[in-house]
């Protein structure tokens, strides 16, 4: 039976609540598949500071890189809002991206048939879509030096650095061309050209990698009539490819077509390292204990690293599948209830998708 070393890194808040779910499916997935994957727990975000004062410790970097995939759930909560930012917990997540070199974090927003009415957009523009984004990860403003907060003429000056090497933007461009290559072949790359000397650049490598893949349509879009075009008309897009910042704003967007953050995955790659997958939502731990959230996003997650790091292609379609048969059958977590539906808590939630893989 094949070994899979999985690194699990629930994090805080509901964390803990959506992979326990995310585990429990894969696990069925196993017994149907005859495979055996091995979740390794550690700490990581607030929990882990509480422990080790560091809210990325070496034995939990360390499990990652020797793991074959890392699958997280959240980092945060309000307790660590006072702590300097050099130990909050998302510096945990910028860290082990950076770490493991994650620079390709693939967003996709798929618009489910069976949940278009929960979309706060009109029906009828937003069915069928199906967008990836796929936003650079681990340079831009997140990474940029130099950066801080200092006294210049008499008052507090912040500001960071929005920067891209050439390198960094052919090897993210690549990976946005592969991906349209099995998808419907076009590539939307959104940038801030007419400002910014940084997109100037990006623009340019853009177009050169582009010449490789003849197949592939190439457009370009300004970030702002990008926010605008998700929105108007979702469906023109196929691969929107762009840099940290603006894939961060643009995928939190996206997720309004379908309706909910707590349906979203991603999956954050790298050219050797193993990959990490996480829902696209924070921790909410206001909700933490309660057994209400959505752990759609954080399975789908999980399948998408059966695909992308074991290229296990039916067992992700098992999970894919079993998720939209809960949702035709009317189960619903509170944040995608409507009327007729049947209100469903986490832990049930994850048991009918298990079942529905199992039988
Ligand atoms: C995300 C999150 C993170 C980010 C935060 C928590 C650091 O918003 O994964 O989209 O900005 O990348
Ligand atoms: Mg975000």
């Amino acid at each position: 039976m094949k070994r899979y070393n999985i690194a699990l890194l629930a994090g805080d808040g509901t964390g803990e609540e959506v992979t326990n779910e995310a585990v429990k499916v894969i696990k069925a997935v196993g017994v149907k598949y005859s495979a055996d994957f091995n979740f390794e727990p550690a700490l990581i975000g607030g929990c882990a500071y509480d422990v080790y004062k560091t809210p990325l410790p070496e034995e939990t970097l360390n499990l990652a890189k020797k793991s074959d995939a890392v699958l997280l759930g959240a980092v945060g909560d309000w307790k660590y809002d006072k702590l300097p930012p050099e130990v909050r917990p998302e510096r945990a997540l910028l860290g082990i991206r950076k770490e493991l070199n994650l620079f390709a974090n693939l967003r996709p927003a798929i618009v489910y048939p069976e949940l278009t009415k929960l979309s706060p957009l009109k029906e009828e523009n937003v069915a069928g879509t199906d967008i990836m984004i796929i936003r650079e990860l681990t340079g831009d403003v997140y990474f940029g030096t130099p950066k801080g907060i200092e006294i210049k003429d008499g008052e507090r000056f912040g500001y960071n650095n929005m920067c891209y090497s050439e390198s960094e933007i052919k090897r993210i461009a690549h990976c946005a061309f592969k991906v349209a290559m099995q998808r419907k072949k076009k590539v939307c790359s959104v940038d801030k050209a007419n400002v910014l000397d940084v997109s100037r650049l990006w623009r340019e490598v853009v177009a050169q990698v582009s010449k490789e893949y003849p197949e592939v349509e190439l457009t370009n879009m300004y970030v702002d009539n990008a926010a605008m075009q998700i929105i108007r008309a979702p469906k023109q897009f196929d691969v929107i490819l762009t840099g940290n910042i603006f894939g961060d704003i643009l995928s939190d967007e996206a997720s309004m077509l379908s309706g909910s953050l707590g349906l979203l995955p991603s999956a954050s790659l790298s050219d050797k390292n193993p990959a990490m997958y996480e829902p696209i939502h924070g921790s909410a731990p206001d909700l933490k204990g309660k057994n209400i959230v959505n752990p759609i996003a954080t399975i789908l997650s999980a399948a998408m690293m059966l695909k992308y790091s074991f290229n296990l292609e039916d067992e992700y379609n098992t999970i894919v599948n079993a998720v939209r048969k809960a949702l035709k059958e009317g189960y619903r977590t509170q944040d995608i209830m409507s009327e007729g539906m049947t209100l469903t808590s986490t832990d049930k939630m994850g048991d009918i998708i298990k079942n529905y893989i199992l039988n």
